[in-house]
């Protein structure tokens, strides 16, 4: 594992996009695994940059998204789905057809999970994955307890995460779905390279049992320990605990 601590988070996020920008001008058919939440807007937005200043072409990259939640339609203001295109697809030259992310609306859970697997081995596996945190150490929506070989699958979300998710409804719990599909821990420890992101001392406890704690399913995101190829991108406030 790598750690990298910067002053704050932007200089943290434009350092990451720099691993990104490397990974698609080597390989421009890159399959890059993306995430949500506040924490990559900075390298989204520096993403954006790259590509309308710099020409940096994702017309042949390929993504696939972590997770979504189950039971809200893609243009659902809270969805993953318009998450990503608001702020990151819409503004760069990716086609559609490459844009992978769960469907929460799907009829038949367990089969779209398969499938979703599938395309993934498909396209050749994930090269880079961009992983956030939650404060509980979940990546992706893989909670306290995940399997670290589970797969794409069903997940419900725990408590804590059902009210720091919140936030983005209003403040009302009751509006938080509590069900979503998330690719799993062995689908996440799969990516040829894994990056995380975390910024603010919020997330510091879950960093430092991440980076420095005993590797345990109770912390998801320590499994990345185990990863050949981790790097873990984060502010002071991130690392005050290290
Ligand atoms: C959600 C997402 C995670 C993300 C986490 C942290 O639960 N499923 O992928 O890492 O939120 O969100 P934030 O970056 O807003 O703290």
């Amino acid at each position: 594992m790598e750690i990298i601590i910067k002053e704050n988070g932007s200089v943290a996020s434009e350092a990451a996009a720099r691993v990104v920008a490397r990974l698609v001008r080597e390989k421009p058919n890159a399959v890059i695994g993306l995430a949500t939440g506040s924490t990559p807007l900075v390298l989204y937005k520096e993403m954006i940059r790259l590509h309308k200043e710099e020409g940096l072409d994702f017309s042949q990259v390929s993504t696939f998204n972590l997770d979504e939640y189950i039971g809200l339609e893609k243009d659902h203001e809270q969805s993953y789905h318009k998450f990503m295109w608001d702020n990151l697809f819409s503004h760069i030259n990716i086609k559609p057809e490459n844009v992978h992310i769960p469907d929460g609306m799907a009829v038949d859970v367990p089969a779209f999970c398969a499938e979703y697997e599938r395309k993934i081995v498909e396209a050749g596996g994930i090269d880079l994955q961009v992983l956030g945190i939650g404060s509980d150490g979940h990546v992706g929506f893989n909670e306290p307890t995940s399997s670290f070989a589970s797969r794409t699958r069903i997940k419900t979300l725990t408590q804590q995460t059902v009210a720091d998710n919140a936030r983005f409804f209003a403040g009302d719990e009751s509006k938080v779905p509590h069900h979503c599909i998330t690719m799993g821990i062995g689908t996440i420890m799969d990516a040829r390279m894994n990056i995380m992101l975390a910024f603010g001392e919020g997330k510091a406890e879950a960093i430092a049992a991440t980076v420095e704690g005993p590797v345990s399913s109770m912390m998801p995101a320590s499994i990345l320990q185990h990863h050949p190829s981790a790097k873990v991108f984060i502010d002071e406030g991130a690392a005050s605990t290290l």
